[in-house]
């Protein structure tokens, strides 16, 4: 039988990648979307279905983590076999600026959602299964390599609402007996990662400064390590631990770290640029309590889920920055013909 699910995040990089692995797996795909001034949907334009095509297979509902009536609304109306909750303010430096924002979508938002998913498998005897997208921020301080046994040490409002939200997943299913998988995903990055994060903000500069569209790159703690992978294959993890016969906890990592230093050397010769001239530290940048070194050990998800990811660290580098760099391009384009007439009447 196809199977439906229903994903949280669905506009942000990993529910993008996401929809398109379970659309391509024959699934009917419900995601809640954000009400929103502007269009939030750019990622997933183009599977995007008209609500009024007969037998669509992507369903967009308004909803949002921090309203459980819409929440309840939705699981009800899409009758899920598999939830993926992915919403979050998802970015660590932000979460300093909005705490309480934070708290109430990434912890509050996931007993939230588990809790409708409770009831709702109370009052219908269905068997539904639930993805957290915890996070390796989780781990914070602990030293490296990190894995499933390793404790964990929060250092921003994000990482402890993360942890918060893995433990209502533990208990969730130690007390009621549900499926719910709690995902450790180390960073994993895309041509579709937001332009706030470091190898997107770095990838995105080197494609403009080559356009002529930009002069410098302002960064802050360049010492940093990550363990840098590519998201379209960290959701095919997520997908095999909803597929696995026990509900479990899975890291999910390269096993490689680099410097955020690293990533701009990469990028910036692969563009053909000297990054030295180009880029200037900003305090404002630095975080007040940073995590120095993530570097996972996912072996349980190799042995136990057959899960590897065939993307190299050079390989994610160099698809970002063709994809930086082609954008920048048709931005240059769009600027010289904007520019054509005002210079054609002078
Ligand atoms: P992302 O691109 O920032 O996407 C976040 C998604 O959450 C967006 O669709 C966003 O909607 C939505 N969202 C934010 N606040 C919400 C709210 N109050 N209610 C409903 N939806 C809300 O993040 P990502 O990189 O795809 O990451 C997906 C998940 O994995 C997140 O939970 C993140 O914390 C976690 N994670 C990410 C990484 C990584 O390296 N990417 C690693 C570990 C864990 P809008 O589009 O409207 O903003
Ligand atoms: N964003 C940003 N911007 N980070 C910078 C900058 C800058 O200008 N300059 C240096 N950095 C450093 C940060 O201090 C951090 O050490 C590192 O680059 C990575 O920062 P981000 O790309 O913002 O990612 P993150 O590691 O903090 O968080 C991401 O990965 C987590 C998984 O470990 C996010 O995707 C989280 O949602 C995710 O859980």
């Amino acid at each position: 039988m196809p199977k439906t699910a229903l994903i949280t995040g669905i506009t942000g990089q990993d529910g993008s990648y996401l929809s398109e692995l379970l659309l391509s797996k024959g699934y009917t795909v419900h995601g809640i979307v954000r009400r929103s001034s502007s269009f939030n949907t750019s990622r997933i334009n183009h599977i995007y279905e008209d609500p009024h095509d007969a037998g669509r297979r992507l369903i967009l509902h308004y909803a949002d983590l921090t309203d459980s009536t819409g929440l309840r609304r939705v699981i009800e109306a899409s009758l899920p076999d598999e939830i993926y909750n992915l919403g979050a303010q998802s970015h660590v430096r932000v979460s300093f600026e909005n705490p309480e924002y934070t708290a109430d979508a990434d912890a509050m938002g996931a007993i939230r959602l588990l809790d409708c998913m409770r009831d709702h498998v109370q009052h219908t005897g269905r068997q539904v299964r639930f993805y957290q997208a915890g996070s390796s921020e989780m781990f914070g301080a602990a030293r490296p390599p990190q894995n499933e046994k390793t404790s964990f040490y929060p250092r921003s409002p994000y990482a402890v609402s993360k942890v918060a939200a893995h433990w209502f997943g533990v208990n969730y299913r130690e007390a009621y007996g549900l499926f719910i998988a709690n995902g450790i995903l180390f960073n994993h990055e895309s041509p579709r990662r937001g332009e706030t994060f470091v190898t997107r903000k770095i990838t995105r500069a080197a494609g403009r400064i080559r356009a002529g569209l930009q002069r410098k790159l302002y960064l802050g703690n360049l010492d940093s390590r990550r363990d840098w992978g590519f998201a379209g294959d960290y959701v095919q993890a997520m997908w095999s631990m909803l597929q696995h016969s026990d509900p479990g906890d899975f890291v999910v990592a390269t096993g490689e770290a680099h410097t955020v230093r690293e990533f701009l050397e990469e990028s910036f010769s692969y563009a053909g640029l000297d990054w030295k001239k180009y880029v200037e530290i900003d305090p404002a940048y630095f975080r007040p309590t940073e995590v120095d070194y993530l570097l996972g050990d996912a072996q349980r998800a190799r042995t136990v889920l057959g899960w590897n990811p065939p993307t190299t660290f050079r390989q994610l580098v160099h698809m970002m920055v063709d994809s930086d760099l082609r954008l920048a391009e048709s931005e240059r384009l769009v600027q010289d013909q904007k520019f054509a007439p005002t210079l054609a009447l002078v």
